[in-house]
C-alpha cells in the first residue's frame, strides 16, 4: 500500500503558506482621481480597467477601492446613497463586476470600502425618516432627538465633530414647524445610523454579502470605531467612557461581520480604520473572531525621526503580538498630507488639528525621506499599503486655488484648514498637459503645470525614478522569503540615528535619519537603497536592504 504523503496532515510541510491578507501588499485606489475613462474629467472604472497593467507592473496583491458607490459626494462618496448602485460618474454594477473579474485574472484581489457610522442624507432610508416625521419608526434607524431649552432651539448634545463644528442638525417637520434633531458626526450631510436597530445590522450584512457575491475579497471598514453610541446621549465625553469612540458593544457587529467573511469558501477579509492611541484598545478588533487586520496609523502620524518610529514600531509589534494579528504600514491616504511633502517639513508629523495653509517644506529633501520610509515601511512584518500616487513621489499640492476645494473638512473649519483636496489631485500618466498629464479630460481639480515630471511615462525605465523603486521592492518583498516571513529582530546599529533591524536570517534593513553618513556593516550584497550609497557608507535620509 502507498501512502501520498503530500495529503497526509501529519507529514505535510510544517510552512503552510500565509493567508494572503498577512503579507499583502494593498494599492489605495481613490477613483475619483485615478484615471478618467471618457473625459468628463471625473476619474471611474474604465480609466481604472485601462490602467490594470499599471498596477500588474507595480506588483501589488490588491486594490482598495474608497467608495464607489452612488453618492452625492458631499464627502468624496463617504456618504452612500446606495451600496447596490455604483455612482454613475464612476461607471456601472456591470463594469465593477467585470473590473473585478479583470484584476483577478491578473492575480490582483479587490477590497472595497464600507462606511457603517452613516449614509448620505440622500439614502432612501433617510428620506423615508424626514418624511415621516416625529416618533415614526422610520426615524428609529437613525438618532433623532428633541432638542434642549426651551422650545427646543438647542441640539441634544454640545458633541465636537471630526469635521469641525456641532454634531447635530435640526430638521423641519413636514408640516413646517422647526422639528427634532439629528445626529451626524461628520457632515450634517452624513446621518449616523442606529445600530442598535436591527434593520440597520441586517441591512449591512446584506451588502456584505452582495459585494462577496461577486468576487470582492475583503472590506475596509470606515470609521470602524464609532458606530455604537451611548443611548443614554450623554453630554460629557471622557475618554474612559466615550459615548461614541470604542464603545464596547462594537465588536458584536464585527463577530458578525467575520461570520459572513468566514461563511465563504475562500474567506473574505475585515480591515479597519481604527485610530485609537492605546494599542491594546486597538488589539482588541483584531481577536481572531474580529477583523483580521487594522490601520497602523500611529506609524503614519510621527514625524521623521530614529526614536520616534522605532517607539510605533514597538509599540506595533507589541499589540499585534498576543493577538496573533499582522500588522499593516501605511505612509499616507485620501486623508493626510502625503508623505512626499510632509517630511520636508520641520515638524513632520501628520495630525488634522495641525493642518494649515502655508507651512514650508523642502521638496528635495521630503522627496529623499519618502524613497527612504517606502524602503522601511516595506521592510516590516504585515502588509503595506500604497496610496494612489505615492509609487510617483507625487506631493502633496498645496496651491489650489480656494474656489476650487471641495472637501467638507476646510469649509466647515471655517476655512483655516486646507482639507483633503490637496492629496487627491488627478495622477499624471504621461508629460502631455493637453490630455490633463494622460488623467482624461478637464480634471475636477487642477494639476500642476509640472505634473507631467512625475508622470508614470516620465518615470517608466528611469533607474533613478520612485516607480523604479517601488517596483523593485514590491517585487522583492514577493521574491525574498526573509520578507514573506514574519520574523523581525531589531540589529547592531540600531541607535539615535539608525533603524536597523533583521528580517529572517540574512536580511538587514538600516536608515540613517542622522546628519551624517554612516559606514554599511559588512554585507554580501545591496539588495536595494533608496538613494545612492556613498562608497562603504550610508547616507543621511536614505535606506538599504541588505543581504548578509
Ligand atoms: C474616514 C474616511 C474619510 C471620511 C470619514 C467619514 O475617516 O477615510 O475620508 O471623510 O471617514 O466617512
Amino acid at each position: 500500500m502507498t501512502t501520498d504523503l503530500s495529503t497526509d496532515p501529519l507529514t505535510a510541510p510544517a510552512e503552510q503558506a500565509a493567508p494572503w491578507w498577512r503579507g499583502a501588499v494593498i494599492y489605495q485606489i481613490y477613483p475619483r482621481s485615478f484615471a478618467d475613462g471618457n473625459g468628463d474629467g471625473t476619474g471611474d472604472l474604465a480609466g481604472v480597467r485601462a490602467r490594470l497593467p499599471h498596477l500588474k507592473s507595480l506588483g501589488v496583491d490588491a486594490l482598495w477601492f474608497t467608495p464607489w458607490y452612488s453618492s452625492p459626494l458631499a464627502d468624496g462618496g463617504y456618504d452612500v446613497a446606495d451600496y447596490r448602485v455604483i455612482d454613475p460618474a464612476f461607471g456601472t454594477l456591470d463594469e465593477a463586476e467585470q473590473l473585478i473579474a479583470e484584476a483577478a485574472g491578473l492575480g490582483i484581489k479587490t477590497i472595497v470600502d464600507i462606511v457603517p457610522n452613516h449614509v448620505s442624507d440622500q439614502h432612501e432610508w433617510f428620506q423615508a425618516a424626514l418624511a415621516a416625521g416625529p416618533g415614526s419608526p422610520e426615524r428609529q434607524r437613525f438618532w433623532f432627538r428633541p432638542g434642549r431649552g426651551e422650545h427646543g432651539e438647542l441640539p441634544p448634545t454640545d458633541w465636537e465633530s471630526s469635521f469641525s463644528g456641532g454634531t447635530w442638525t435640526r430638521v423641519t417637520d413636514p408640516d413646517g414647524t422647526p422639528g427634532d434633531w439629528y445626529l451626524h458626526l461628520f457632515a450634517p450631510e452624513q446621518p449616523d445610523l442606529n445600530w442598535n436597530h436591527p434593520d440597520v445590522r441586517a441591512e449591512h450584512e446584506r451588502v456584505l454579502r452582495f459585494w462577496f457575491d461577486r468576487g470582492v475579497a475583503g472590506i475596509r471598514i470606515d470609521s470602524a470605531t464609532m458606530p455604537v453610541k451611548d443611548p443614554a446621549l450623554p453630554n460629557e465625553v471622557t475618554p474612559d467612557a466615550h459615548p461614541f469612540v470604542d464603545r464596547d458593544e462594537i465588536h458584536d457587529i464585527y463577530r458578525g461581520w467575520r461570520a459572513v467573511a468566514d461563511s465563504y469558501a475562500e474567506p473574505r477579509v475585515l480591515v479597519g480604520e481604527v485610530w485609537l492611541a492605546d494599542p491594546h484598545r486597538f488589539a482588541r478588533y483584531l481577536r481572531t473572531d474580529e477583523m483580521h487586520t487594522a490601520f497602523n496609523f500611529d506609524f503614519m502620524m510621527r514625524p521623521w525621526d530614529a526614536d520616534e518610529l522605532r517607539t510605533a514600531i514597538v509599540s506595533t509589534l507589541d499589540a499585534h503580538g498576543p493577538v496573533g494579528a499582522p500588522p499593516t504600514w501605511v505612509l499616507s491616504n485620501h486623508d493626510v498630507t502625503r508623505a512626499a511633502t510632509r517630511y520636508g517639513r520641520e515638524d513632520s508629523s501628520f495630525g488634522f488639528v495641525a493642518r494649515a495653509f502655508g507651512i514650508p517644506t523642502d521638496l528635495a529633501k521630503a522627496q529623499r525621506r519618502a524613497r527612504a520610509a517606502a524602503l522601511l515601511s516595506a521592510a516590516l512584518p504585515g502588509s503595506l499599503y500604497v496610496y494612489q500616487g505615492d509609487e510617483l513621489g507625487l506631493p502633496e499640492v498645496e496651491d489650489l486655488p480656494l474656489d476650487v476645494l471641495q472637501d467638507p473638512m476646510h469649509f466647515r473649519s471655517g476655512g483655516t484648514d486646507p482639507g483633503r483636496d490637496g492629496c487627491r489631485v488627478p495622477l499624471p500618466w504621461t508629460s502631455d498637459a493637453g490630455s490633463a498629464f494622460g488623467f482624461g479630460g478637464t480634471p475636477w481639480l487642477p494639476q500642476p503645470a509640472n505634473w507631467g515630471d512625475y508622470s508614470v511615462e516620465r518615470q517608466d525605465g528611469d533607474p533613478r525614478s520612485m516607480l523604479t523603486l517601488y517596483r523593485t521592492m514590491i517585487a522583492l518583498r514577493r521574491s525574498e522569503p526573509a520578507l514573506r516571513g514574519e520574523e523581525f529582530a531589531w540589529a547592531a546599529g540600531d541607535g539615535d540615528d539608525v533603524l536597523a533591524f533583521r528580517r529572517g536570517e540574512d536580511l538587514l534593513c538600516l536608515v540613517n535619519f542622522g546628519e551624517t553618513a554612516v559606514d554599511l556593516p559588512s554585507h554580501l550584497e545591496v539588495l536595494l537603497a533608496s538613494g545612492e550609497l556613498t562608497g562603504s557608507q550610508l547616507p543621511t535620509d536614505t535606506a538599504v536592504w541588505l543581504r548578509v
